[in-house]
């Protein structure tokens, strides 16, 4: 298999290094290996992320794509790498046919006979020069300044970096016309640093563990118990399980739930968290929801029997707890009872509740209602919003002659003379 190799900090991978590595396919070369350095020969004491973070944010950002992998090699060797160290090492693991093709950003190729073992380097490895984001001088003063200020520098200074010449290099090599992407790892860090957009400037895979491990933050986001991957992991597979438009229903109640919670001081992860996942059993038949119930010790409900559609509700807290292990007990109660309520519920679940029966996609909703649940009166209290919410629904299920639930009439009831003794 023909093999090219790239290697760099990868402090954080961004989608420009994504975009390099696919470039080079064309030119022949089957699969593209990042080796993230331990320590590069050109920066050192990069900022941020330790070798592990680094190597698992790459490992995260290529699932599924068999063109692109990732070499621990010199993370494993530790100290400072260099190239032809690299070179022989691959070679003697992967068995590449023909010489390995060595990608190398415009940058740096000028100084390419200056590297350790250069002769080595050539003899072994296709030389292949890739166009690279070269940022304007005022840039490079932000970055340099940042990097400062972390106590590290780049032992390369952009501001002096030039384009590459051709007719200077006069060594064998093979030009790439990539598309130059015009972010840098140093870029992102700085945004991720002072709060600027930054989150689709690198795969999903290493924003996920960006954001889990707090990496590259100045002021770490408040800390929730529900780790990024598992909210990812549930949206893809409520995606997976329900209709396009349930999905979208389910992410508008993922939305103004995380909205309420912040309205009302609780963690907007976990309120995004049971918005999305509180349909996920909605596309599931009669006979699924009753086996999901029973073979979880549960029993089918009076009105379960009456009227099975209910059933994706309580099937759906024994679904999430059986196949992924969410324990959380607000989240499972919100998802249970978010059809139909219940006597005692929880803040979180009174909160997914309203979602549920509010969200923008919902037909038949007053106007007045959907601007409350918009604006919060500062002075209204969850339960305030809650009763009426509540109210509304149950007026709308009179007014369509439709069955209400004893649960759910039982719970107006209660909040009614809860409000009425306040
Ligand atoms: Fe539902
Ligand atoms: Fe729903």
């Amino acid at each position: 298999m023909k093999l090219a190799i790239l290697g760099g900090s990868f402090n954080p991978p961004h989608i420009g290094h994504l975009a390099l590595a696919s470039a080079v396919i064309p030119l022949g070369y089957e699969r593209v290996i990042f080796v993230p350095a331990f320590e590069s020969p050109f920066k050192q004491g990069a900022v941020g992320a330790n070798p592990r973070d680094r190597l698992d944010m790459l490992a995260a950002s290529i699932p599924t794509d068999t063109r692109l992998t990732v070499d621990d090699s010199e993370i494993r060797r530790e100290g400072v790498s260099y190239t032809a160290d690299t070179l022989n090492d691959i070679a003697r693991r992967y068995y590449p046919d023909g010489k390995l093709g060595l990608i190398i950003g415009e940058d740096l190729a000028q100084d390419l006979p200056k590297w350790h073992k250069y002769e080595e380097i050539r003899q072994k490895a296709e030389i292949i020069i890739a166009r690279r984001f070269i940022p304007s001088l005022d840039e490079n003063i932000k970055l340099e300044k940042y990097e400062e200020n972390n106590g590290t520098k780049d032992k390369i200074s952009y501001s002096s970096a030039t384009k590459f010449n051709v007719d200077k290099f006069q060594y064998p090599h093979r030009i790439l016309e990539n598309a130059v992407i015009p972010i840098s790892s140093a870029m992102i860090r700085e945004k991720i640093a002072k709060n600027e957009p930054w989150k689709y400037l690198v795969p999903q895979g290493a924003r996920v563990i960006i954001e889990e491990r707090g990496l590259y933050f100045q002021f770490p986001p408040p800390g929730s118990q529900l780790p990024s991957s598992l909210i990812y992991r549930m949206e893809d597979a409520t995606r997976f399980l329900v209709s396009p438009s349930r999905f979208l229903h389910s992410r508008n109640v993922a939305l103004l739930a995380a909205d309420l919670c912040i309205r009302f001081g609780l963690d907007s992860r976990r309120g995004y968290l049971a918005g999305i996942v509180h349909d996920i059993c909605k596309s599931f038949s009669t006979e699924e929801l009753t086996d999901i119930i029973k073979r979880n010790g549960g029993k089918i409900s009076k009105m379960g029997k009456k009227k099975p559609a209910l059933l994706h509700a309580p099937a759906g807290a024994l679904f999430i707890r059986e196949k992924f292990d969410i324990q959380d007990e607000d989240i499972l109660e919100s998802v249970r009872v978010h059809t139909i309520g219940a006597k005692h519920m929880g803040q979180l679940a009174k909160i997914v509740f309203i979602a549920d029966k509010i969200e923008v996609t919902r037909p038949s909703v007053r106007p007045v209602i959907r601007e409350m649940c918009q604006h919060v009166p500062l002075d209204m209290s969850l339960d305030e919003l809650f009763s009426l919410i509540l109210n509304e629904t149950v007026d709308f299920m009179r007014s369509r002659n439709m069955d209400i639930s004893q649960e759910t009439l039982r719970l107006l009831d209660a909040m009614q003379r809860k409000t009425d003794s306040n």
